[in-house]
């Protein structure tokens, strides 16, 4: 491609340059963004049809448009770049934009998946492998990484995030945005720009109900929802998407306070803002624009720079500017801004940029990525319960029954160029397990959410007969998560409880285990009350059936730990470890039996808490010390704690640091995590860990927002989850 990139290099001009030679018209174009079959050279062969001309764009906006969205294929994209080039007067290329999420063609696990593993490594690492993928096949821009904070798993999109923690969705946010981006784009072709979304507290929503109002104080803001889309800035992240959502009662895409006056001025980010799919003309369904007129005027003056797949920009820019209500200048800046990153990216110069159909073909999907994506789902799943009848033996004759023994469904549902049929199946990478392949019988049981015909029960009840033990293997259809994926009952589908149900009554005693495959924190009544072990395997993608079989047979050993709790019932949620006391906490010295601040059917406590795991080894904390009782704002502290894996196997323990500030100025959650740290102990071994604790991590915001420590007491804990910590009382001293 060096040939076409140097071919095509016409010199590259000073930006301001192109902003002063380019028309109103054209400077309008580049804040378009549009689908695919816009554009010519596309396999669509760009014809504007019915539906895309009402929305405006004709043939000279869609020549000059700033962007596409969804497009790729290193030829493709090369043909289209091509076509763009040779009618834009001004040779400005386009911007190609796609959601890479949790891979390309490699499709790695969800990223709540992903978080499970604590391993920030091997998540940079996963993203600089899709990042490679999708920029060899013509890709400059992911709209990745999903930073939502996630405490309701009714939310269809809880799979995208790595879960409850501010402190961890922060490191992630950051691994992520390195693996995308490197640390030089323009250098680096290899890499592509990433897209922090979706700004802000998209996972608020009022009920887990998807595009639902959200509505928190700008405290609880700051506090919880915003650390990690600071970090993803922080670490240079390019671009940032607008969410869907209201943020104290103004919808995001329209929000100056929260656009303007924090994310450029406090923040001081100036790349570029795109809104979320139609956000932009959403405003009118949210009753703050009266037409798209208003609209368009709204979210400029959010300083929204590209409008994604609607086209109030489009239609009515010029004439707001003409009417004195928008001021060029702010077209001028939005315009300076998208030229800017196609500069980072060395658009101008190498406008073709990785796009290599050879090297497509040697990279995407090769052995080296499916490596990576083994190991990262072996990291990523979390062994939920274990009765000792894990790992298993290939001796063992096993029956693998349920919806999930044969699918391929293991991506997710972000996983558009992701293909299902390379997915290995969990039934045939058991068999490729077993002594004897007839060793093990497969059976639908049912089907993700219809009962089982009577033929499908007589076969899983005939394997189950058949079997020493049986797997289970059980979920949620991809369908079932993502974008508009909630569900009020975050059960298993009944006809799956009803095949747990009628297997235990059919073989009683017969050991049986449980492998689910979803995209949130389930219920698990009615399959971890009734299974022998339960392994959650998340949607855990390309590799996912290897790994898991991997994971069962003890080849690799269950590490995960979860970052997002599983409620006792969707009755409690949300549910999350970084909770307040209250003034009535339940279990309090002097409570009362009833009036304090519980459930008169259920426990207050989830199911199974933040930082939750089960491993095949056995890891003993010792003591946990602190080097002194008090620390002051110049000598930190140092939390110790020896752990020994008194285990027959290997094994990798997070041990993990939390810490109560027992009273502050406002309400403090009951912990915060603030630090972890990952330990791969050999049987027998042991290691001390040493967490430095300072002051600066006992910040928080006041009432004022002001963000700081106060003196007075509190309380360190460490410990293998959030629900297990020893206590070590200490002093803040200022
Ligand atoms: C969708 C999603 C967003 C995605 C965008 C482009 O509506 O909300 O995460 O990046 O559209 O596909």
């Amino acid at each position: 491609m060096t040939q076409l990139n140097t071919a095509s290099a016409r010199g590259k001009l000073p930006l301001r340059e192109y902003l002063e030679r380019m028309t109103l018209e054209e400077k309008i174009a580049q804040l378009i963004q549009l689908a695919v079959p816009f554009f010519e050279g596309a396999s669509d062969d760009g014809q504007i049809t019915g539906p895309m001309a009402s929305l405006g764009i004709d043939g000279h906006t869609v020549r000059n448009a700033g962007s596409v969205l969804g497009l790729a294929g290193a030829q493709e994209t090369i043909n289209v770049q091509r076509m763009h080039l040779a009618h834009n007067r001004l040779g400005i290329p386009l911007l190609t934009m796609a959601d890479i999420v949790h891979g390309f063609k490699t499709i790695f696990p969800v990223p709540l998946a992903i978080g499970c593993s604590w391993d920030l490594a091997l998540a940079e690492r996963s993203a600089e492998i899709a990042a490679l993928e999708a920029a060899v096949s013509g890709i400059h821009v992911t709209f990745a990484p999903m930073v939502d904070l996630v405490r309701d798993p009714r939310w269809g999109r809880v799979m995208e995030s790595t879960g409850e923690d501010p402190y961890l969705n922060a490191l992630f946010a950051r691994a992520f945005v390195r693996g995308f981006q490197g640390d030089d784009l323009a250098g680096n072709p290899d890499r592509v720009a990433a897209c922090v979304k979706h700004f802000a507290a998209y996972g608020a929503a009022e009920a887990g109900r998807d595009y639902n109002t959200v509505d928190v104080s700008e405290r609880q803001l700051r506090e919880f929802y915003l650390p990690a889309y600071k970090a993803a800035l922080d670490e240079g992240c390019e671009m940032v998407m607008t969410s869907f959502n209201t943020v104290d009662g103004i919808p995001a895409t329209g929000n100056v306070p929260l656009m303007r006056r924090l994310l450029r001025e406090e923040w001081g980010f100036d790349g570029v803002l795109i809104s979320d799919w139609g956000a932009v003309k959403e405003l009118i369904a949210h009753g703050v624009a009266a037409d798209e007129r208003e609209a368009a005027l709204k979210a400029m003056k959010a300083g929204v720079d590209i409008e994604m797949m609607t086209s109030c920009y489009a239609k009515h820019l010029s004439g707001l500017i003409a009417a004195g209500e928008v001021d060029e200048a702010l077209i001028d800046e939005a315009v300076l801004r998208i030229l800017e990153l196609k500069d980072k990216l060395g658009l101008f110069e190498k406008p073709y940029r990785a796009a290599d159909p050879e090297r497509e073909r040697e990279v995407v999907f090769c052995d080296a990525h499916r490596a990576a994506a083994l190991e990262l789902a072996r990291r990523s799943c979390v062994l939920l319960k274990n009765d000792g009848v894990l790992p298993l033996a290939a001796a063992q004759r096993i029956a693998v029954i349920g919806p999930f023994a044969r699918s391929g469904d293991l991506l997710g549902p972000w996983s558009w160029t992701g293909s299902q049929d390379a997915v290995v199946r969990l039934s045939e990478a058991i068999r490729a397990k077993a002594a004897a392949p007839d060793a093990v019988t497969v059976a639908d049981g049912c089907g993700i959410e219809a009962a089982p015909a009577e033929a499908q029960w007589a076969a899983a009840a005939a394997a189950a007969q058949s079997a020493d033990v049986i797997v289970l293997a059980l979920g949620e259809h991809s369908d079932m998560s993502g974008e508009a994926g909630c569900r009020s009952d975050i059960r298993l589908p009944q006809a799956q409880l009803e095949l747990v149900r009628r297997i235990k009554a059919l073989v009683p005693g017969k050991p049986v285990v449980a492998v689910l495959f979803n995209g949130r924190p389930l219920d698990l009544h009615g399959v971890i009350d009734e299974a022998d072990a339960v392994l959650e395997a998340w949607f855990p993608g390309s590799e996912g059936g290897v790994a898991v079989a991997d994971l069962l047979y003890g080849d690799a050993n269950p590490s995960g730990r979860l970052t997002m709790s599983f409620p006792y019932s969707v009755g409690q949620v949300p549910v999350y470890y970084n909770a307040f006391n209250t003034g009535r906490p339940q279990g309090a010295p002097d409570a009362q039996v009833r009036y304090v601040s519980q459930y008169l059917d259920i426990p207050n406590e989830p199911l199974l808490p933040f930082g939750f795991g089960l491993s095949y080894a056995a890891f003993e904390y010792g003591e946990a010390a602190l080097s002194a009782d008090t620390m002051t704002p110049d000598a930190p502290l140092t939390v110790t704690v020896r752990v020994t894996n008194t285990g027959s196997v290997a094994g990798i323990e997070t041990v993990q640091l939390y810490v109560r500030d027992v009273s502050g100025e406002v309400v403090r959650p009951v912990k915060e995590l603030k630090a972890f740290r990952q330990l791969e102990l050999q049987p027998g071994e042991s290691a001390e860990v040493a967490f430095e604790l300072n002051e600066r991590q006992l910040r928080y915001y006041h009432s004022d927002l002001s963000h700081t420590s106060d003196a007075g007491a509190f309380v360190a804990m460490v410990g293998p989850n959030s629900r297990d910590v020893t206590p070590l009382p200490f002093a803040l001293v200022k």
